[in-house]
């Protein structure tokens, strides 16, 4: 059975995670050159002490200076207290108030996505809500034409694909994603220069205004984070809200007691971003040598911190495995911690609510297709599905 094979890759990779966390919790990968930790402890130690693991692993890349993913505004990459500067000016003009500002227009492009699929008897989860509605969220939010989505959508499918080997060696993967990289800068450059022209009420505008103890934001800061923003933006929101139905759609009971009870989407969501995590891993550097548990990692390291292993912790999780809706505590890595925790996540809670809660009112029955293959996503980086069939 196709579907049966992705719930195989999956069940395998939780018990290589599993067994990783029990034998070999800071392990050495001859293959990727990657140093790797599975545990919670260790995800959490190493995303709470940026001094020894930097976030700048550009500076392992060798000499491409194309190929830093956002340029200067890759605030990812940063450390402090660069980070801590950056962090504080982009936050004057992305704040939790403007996001809660967005519920009513995120609701009325829920429901005009469905209106367009309802007459059918089938629609695909990913491709008809969960892809488009965080593009055009994101790119009304910028204040870019959201007609342009689908190049945006190529742009991003281009990077995550290229991104997948993670390799910092392999030019020919670095190489091939110049283009896109150019082609999405200089599309985003033109509209910062036209905002600083004529600023509209628009994120971008906001931007180039952006002020803190006389500093600013130039042009080449904002197209880099303006980027990530149209990135990072869109495929993990995605991947939640298709993780959601595909967590639900396995847990019928779950199905059920959030129909009954709207009320515990929020914490239902919480554990699809503990149990399936959109962000499998994320990526440091070792500034100093650090000893875990025994072993020595040396300086200058890349090290692959496993958010999705520490989300399945037995140690921090009671019955990891068991997808509870009503779990707490629940405080998951999904987000990261520290000084990067994500910037979007209310963003990305709030698209959640109103997308899962629109699925439910309007399609009590809902249950997935069965015996359609679903396409797991290829990188390394992301834990979700390319396709989920549904009807009614
Ligand atoms: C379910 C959806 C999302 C997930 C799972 C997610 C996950 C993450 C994680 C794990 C990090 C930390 C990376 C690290 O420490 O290396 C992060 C950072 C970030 N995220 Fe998200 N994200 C999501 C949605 C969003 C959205 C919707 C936006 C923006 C609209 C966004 C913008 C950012 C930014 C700007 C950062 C960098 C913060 C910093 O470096 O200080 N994310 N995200």
């Amino acid at each position: 059975m196709p579907q049966e094979s992705m719930q195989e890759r999956w069940d395998a990779l939780l018990d290589h995670l599993r067994l990783m966390r029990e034998t070999k919790p800071v392990h050495y990968d001859e293959q990727t050159h990657f140093w790797n930790l599975y545990r919670y402890e260790d995800v959490v130690y190493a995303l709470s002490h940026p001094a020894i693991f930097s976030s700048d692993t550009n500076s392992m890349v060798p000499q491409q200076s194309e190929i830093s993913f956002m340029g200067r505004g890759d605030i990812t990459q940063m450390d402090p207290p660069r980070h801590r500067q950056f962090r504080n000016l982009i936050s004057q003009a992305f704040t939790p108030r403007m996001i809660e500002q967005l519920a009513p227009r995120i609701s009325a492009l829920t429901n005009q996505l469905l209106d367009a699929v309802t007459i059918r008897s089938e629609m695909d989860i990913i491709r008809d809500i969960a892809a488009p509605l965080p593009i055009i969220v994101i790119a009304e939010l910028l204040g870019v034409p959201s007609e342009d989505r689908d190049r945006f959508k190529r742009w991003t499918n281009t990077l995550i694909a290229s991104a997948s080997s993670m390799d910092p060696n392999n030019e020919e993967m670095l190489t091939s994603m110049i283009p896109t990289m150019r082609e999405m800068r200089e599309y985003l450059e033109k509209y910062v220069q036209e905002r600083r022209q004529q600023p509209r009420n628009d994120l971008i505008s906001r931007l180039t205004t952006a002020q803190i103890e006389g500093q600013t934001l130039d042009n080449d800061e904002i197209v880099g984070f303006a980027s990530l923003l149209l990135l990072a933006g869109n495929i993990t929101t995605t991947i939640l809200i298709g993780n959601a139905v595909l967590c639900l759609t396995d847990h019928p009971e779950a199905m059920i007691a959030l129909r009954n009870d709207p009320s515990l989407i929020p914490s239902a969501l919480e554990e699809v971003l503990r149990y399936r995590s959109p962000f499998t891993l994320t990526a440091r550097v070792t500034a100093s040598e650090v000893t875990l548990h025994g072993v020595t990692i040396p300086p200058r390291q890349l090290v692959s911190v496993w958010l999705l292993s520490a989300n399945h912790d037995e140690h921090q999780f009671p019955n990891p495995e068991q997808f509870d809706i009503r779990r707490e505590p629940n405080r998951h890595q999904a987000f990261g911690h520290g000084i990067h925790f994500c910037l979007g996540a209310p963003l990305a809670r709030l698209e959640g609510k109103i997308a899962l809660q629109a699925l439910l009112e309007r399609f009590p029955t809902l249950k997935r297709v069965p015996n359609v293959e679903l396409e797991p996503h290829e990188s390394g980086f992301v834990t979700g599905v390319q396709n989920l069939p549904v009807t009614w």
